[in-house]
């Protein structure tokens, strides 16, 4: 059983996603533990409601950004994850702390990557024109939005869409790339090593992409 630590700052629907998909019997692994910088978030009461290990450290309790990362990255080596999955974690972590966990950390995120890093990412598809957007699952370094890509879900851009709406309709789409995502990982069919992904014993040049079955297959 895939053991996953999961990292928030917001609401927390990627984790209710993953937690929800869990108890369907649909993820074969288990949340060991929930981590944020925000110890009022929705994803912390998630967890707390749960019954899941929960740990909230705020940053203004530290003398500097590395030692917030230290202080919470031990608490998450504490509970000896396989994988770590930041589901909506908004600070920037520290290159010693993704040093200890290479090749264990993904992110998901709201736009197909390399397009949009950062924030904002619905306004600034909508402010480029694009007619597709999407979000993008991805191995965690140093840089910010840009380690090796694991999968993606693409979404049109309709003509009346705001930042609003298209958030809005693409979550879902997001909550299952995740589900799928960690699923690939939770069979061992995906593997993540230092500077590449492997899907079936393959490096993966270019990320799965999510059907309407939502299921990921290679390009
Ligand atoms: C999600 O849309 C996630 O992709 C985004 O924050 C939201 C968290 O929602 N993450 C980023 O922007 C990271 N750069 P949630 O708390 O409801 O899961």
């Amino acid at each position: 059983m895939l053991r996953i630590a999961v990292l928030a700052s917001g609401r927390g629907s990627n984790l209710q996603a993953l937690a929800t998909a869990i108890a369907d019997g649909h993820l074969p692994a288990r949340i060991v533990g929930v981590f944020s910088d925000k110890p009022a978030c929705g994803a912390i009461a998630f967890a707390r409601a749960q019954g899941l290990p929960a740990v909230a450290l705020a940053p203004r309790a530290y003398p500097e950004r590395a030692a917030h990362d230290e202080a919470l990255f031990s608490a998450v080596a504490a509970v000896q994850p396989d994988l770590i999955v930041c589901a909506g974690y908004m600070r920037i972590i520290g290159a010693a702390a993704l040093e200890r966990f290479e090749a264990r950390m993904i992110n998901v995120h709201p736009s197909l990557l390399p397009r949009y890093p950062g924030l904002d990412t619905h306004a600034r598809a909508l402010a480029a024109g694009d007619r597709e957007h999407g979000a993008s699952v991805h191995a965690v370094i140093p840089a910010l939005d840009a380690g090796p890509l694991l999968s993606q879900v693409r979404i049109d851009v309709r003509p009346h869409d705001d930042a609003a709406s298209l958030a809005q309709r693409l979550l879902p789409r997001e909550h299952a790339l995740l589900v799928a995502t960690v699923g690939l990982i939770a069979t061992g069919r995906l593997r993540l090593f230092p500077g590449h992904v492997e899907h079936d014993g393959q490096r993966l040049s270019s990320p799965l992409m999510l059907g309407a079955d939502d299921r990921l297959t290679g390009a």
